[in-house]
């Protein structure tokens, strides 16, 4: 039986590496009149349309993008889903913020409903977003995990999710135990890691929540299953900062509490990171584990700036992550753009193909999956997005004025939303249209 084939044709932009802040040209590639040929959920090439149109076969179905822009999904790289429905609360920084509404909002999925009515749309939101991978917390309650791995298993993503550990410094209702916390996470583990494009991450929610009971049974696991995640957070917030300082005297920072209990590896992500030194950057980078850039959360809770040119310069595996709800946007182009700020504010550059690096390619390298996804060479899945660069009146006429991929692609991160993200394929099956 020959393989079921179709193309698309657009403009097509995709990353080979990281461009750096200087945009290094070899880093991307862009194909003003592209081709994407995709045979059972698979990329098989990519390149000029004149080139392969003529080498397609009659039963190639062409999809054409007329003045579309395709590039690969975007991958967030921290997320929670049970937050999905308090983003944008007024006025709080984080430990209040937590108190006041992100818990209030997880005691809710002690309902299994709720947890599968708000993973169900929280999903789509993924979607018309442009968003085909994420690194998702879910709640303490193990069915929070099941319901947004059917949801995600529904749509065929690539995603990895957990349920949350925490069983000290929280209210009651959301505590589990270091036992408990052990059993469920393994259970889950033998249920959906692995089971189709999905992945387990052991998802102590920070040090704060855990006790150190709970962190070495969470350390005792992560070694027990090296492939896992391993996913949480990590000095976003000096009133944090100051109580794991407190409440941890023995470990030189906050990094070393996670080293010490085993949770500082490959394939472990940590989201801010805003306050470490150089030895941490050090022992991140030599223990392959990654940063997630969460910058509308990290301005919405007033957190501070993510220092992206010194992770990179130590080597640190870095993608971009939404934080929804602390963060205030699923699209990672919002997110990308305030990126930009951020960075504009600590004088580094963040020029547009480097931004799209990390929403795609850089975040694929931070989860360790960009043997699968992250851009278009063969054999990789067919994740992918179209995005219509006159989605809304004021970019259709900005793009009247941009000369190049790199200046058009610049004023989308810094302008387009949802209305702009025509289409999103999912192992080369589209997943959402306008
Ligand atoms: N640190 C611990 N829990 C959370 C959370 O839910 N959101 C954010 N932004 N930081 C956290
Ligand atoms: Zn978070």
């Amino acid at each position: 039986m020959t393989a079921m084939r179709q193309a698309f044709q657009a403009t097509i932009v995709h990353c080979l590496e990281d461009p750096g802040e200087h945009s290094t040209p070899s880093a991307y590639e862009h194909f003003e009149d592209g081709l994407l040929v995709v045979a059972d959920g698979h990329i098989e090439a990519l390149g000029d349309a004149g080139d392969l149109l003529p080498t397609l076969g009659d039963d190639v179905l062409v999809t054409e993008y007329r003045d579309k822009l395709i590039m690969p999904g975007f991958i967030d790289c921290h997320v929670h889903y049970p937050q999905l429905d308090i983003v944008g609360s007024y006025g709080e920084q984080l430990l209040d913020w937590l108190n006041r509404y992100a818990y209030p909002a997880e005691a809710q999925f002690a309902d299994p409903n709720h947890a599968r009515e708000v993973a169900s749309a929280f999903v789509e939101q993924l979607l018309l977003n442009g968003t085909t991978t994420a690194l998702v917390f879910g709640t303490v309650h193990p069915h929070s995990a099941d319901a947004i791995f059917e949801a995600a298993a529904a749509r065929d993503m690539r995603l990895i999710a957990g349920k949350v550990l925490m069983d000290c410094h929280c209210p009651e209702e959301l505590r589990d135990d270091a036992e408990s916390a052990y059993r469920d996470s393994k259970a889950l583990i033998e249920k959906w890691h692995n089971h189709g494009r999905l992945g387990y991450a052991i998802t102590p929610r920070f040090a704060l929540t855990s006790s150190a009971e709970q962190l070495t049974a969470a350390g005792r696991l992560a070694a027990e299953h090296p492939d896992v995640w391993i996913h949480t957070h990590l000095a976003e917030n000096r009133g944090e900062v100051d109580e794991i300082e407190r409440l941890f005297p023995a470990r030189r920072s906050y990094l070393d509490v996670y080293d010490y209990y085993g949770l500082l590896r490959r394939r472990a992500v940590f989201a801010h990171c805003l306050y470490m030194d150089d030895a941490d950057r050090a022992s991140m980078s030599a223990a392959g584990g990654a940063a997630a850039f969460c910058p509308t959360s990290n301005l919405f809770l007033g957190s501070g700036l993510f220092d992206l040119s010194a992770m990179r310069a130590a080597n640190i595996r870095c993608g971009l992550g939404t934080d929804v709800g602390g963060g205030t946007s699923l699209s990672l182009l919002k997110t990308a753009s305030e990126a930009y700020k951020v960075l504009h504010l600590q004088d580094h550059a963040l020029p547009a193909m480097r931004a799209l690096y990390l929403a795609t390619l850089g975040a694929a390298e931070a989860l360790y999956v960009d043997e699968h996804i992250g851009n278009f060479l063969p054999g990789k899945e067919a994740d992918f997005v179209v995005l219509d660069p006159a989605g809304s009146s004021l970019t259709a006429r900005r793009m009247a004025t941009t000369d190049t991929i790199e200046e058009a692609l610049f004023a989308l991160l810094t302008l387009a939303d949802d209305r702009h993200v025509a289409a999103t394929y999912v192992s080369g099956r589209v997943q959402h249209a306008l």
